[in-house]
């Protein structure tokens, strides 16, 4: 079913054009069909949820979008261009940032350090340089180091940037990495599952800091969640799949009402 394109509006926040378009992707692993024919679009400054059952192709969008995979058909529009062949360091310059379903922190390292890892393809000068910590690399640290404090703060993190991550309990372990994937100043930010494994208290902090990340910094967000109530709750839009098959488009109330979502979630025989 294909839904209407929104004029969302929401507190203070226009939605702009699309800025991220996925035509007609299809992806397998040998036999395996991940995503089937899937087209849909990611309008500027919205926040975009990708929902379906397990194994119905989401983490595989996102490998996709982020140039993990390169799918066996279909196109991607970045900002009005078609983006080849692209790698995940590629997508990663282009302003794509994200995190993963399983944490993917360097647990040995402090929440500072882990957050620093983030501002990589932000580092200027040369690796000599930086060895010597010598003038511009010098000023460069000092320049990366501010933001990942700005960050840090953000997230409400000051008590724990010296603590190595392991020693976190698994809520503020998310939460640091998308410190990480903040500090890289994404244009669209990927959370794969940001709330999976969290307490209800964990979960309202996390849908805090991704609608301030929104709303203070303009980022655009695509989301998996399983998590109905907070999917419904902030996103402006919601693509459904299925199987690797794209069954629902639209806003929250649209997608909600589709019967082949509902059957899906219901777990009627296909
Ligand atoms: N690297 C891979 N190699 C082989 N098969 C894969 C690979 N990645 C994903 N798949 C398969 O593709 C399908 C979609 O997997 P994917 O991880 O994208 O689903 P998902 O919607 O993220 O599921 P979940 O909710 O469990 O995270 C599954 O059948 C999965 O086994
Ligand atoms: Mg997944």
């Amino acid at each position: 079913m294909q839904m209407n394109e929104p004029e969302a509006i929401t507190a203070g926040r226009k939605i702009g054009d699309v800025i991220l378009d996925m035509r007609n992707i299809s992806l397998s692993f040998g036999g395996v069909k991940a995503l089937t024919n899937i087209s849909f679009n990611v309008r500027e400054h919205e926040i975009r949820a990708i929902i379906g059952p397990n194994g119905a192709g989401k983490s595989s969008m996102l490998n996709v979008i982020n140039g993990v995979y390169r799918p066996q058909q279909g196109e991607i529009v970045y900002r009005g261009q078609q983006r080849k062949n692209m790698d995940c360091y590629a997508a990663a310059k282009s302003g794509i940032a994200r995190t993963f379903q399983n944490i993917a922190l360097f647990k040995g390292m402090t929440v500072l350090d882990n957050i620093m890892t983030g501002r990589n393809l932000k580092m200027k000068s040369n690796f000599l340089l930086q060895a010597l910590y010598w003038g511009p690399a010098q000023r460069e640290e000092i320049e990366h180091r501010r933001k990942c404090e700005e960050v840090i703060d953000f997230l409400e993190i000051q008590h724990i940037r010296k603590t190595p991550v392991g020693r976190l309990p698994y809520g503020l372990q998310k939460r640091v990495e998308l410190g990480r994937a903040l500090a890289a100043e994404p244009q669209i930010l990927l959370l794969d599952e940001p709330m999976a494994g969290m307490n209800v208290e964990e979960k309202q902090d996390m849908c805090r800091f991704i609608l301030d990340v929104n709303e203070q910094f303009g980022t655009t967000i695509v989301l998996i969640e399983h998590d109905m109530g907070v999917v419904m709750d902030i996103s402006d839009r919601v693509v459904v799949l299925d199987y690797g098959k794209k069954i629902g488009d639209g806003t929250p109330d649209e997608v909600r009402t589709n019967q082949d979502v509902i059957d899906a979630y219901l777990g009627v025989a296909h």
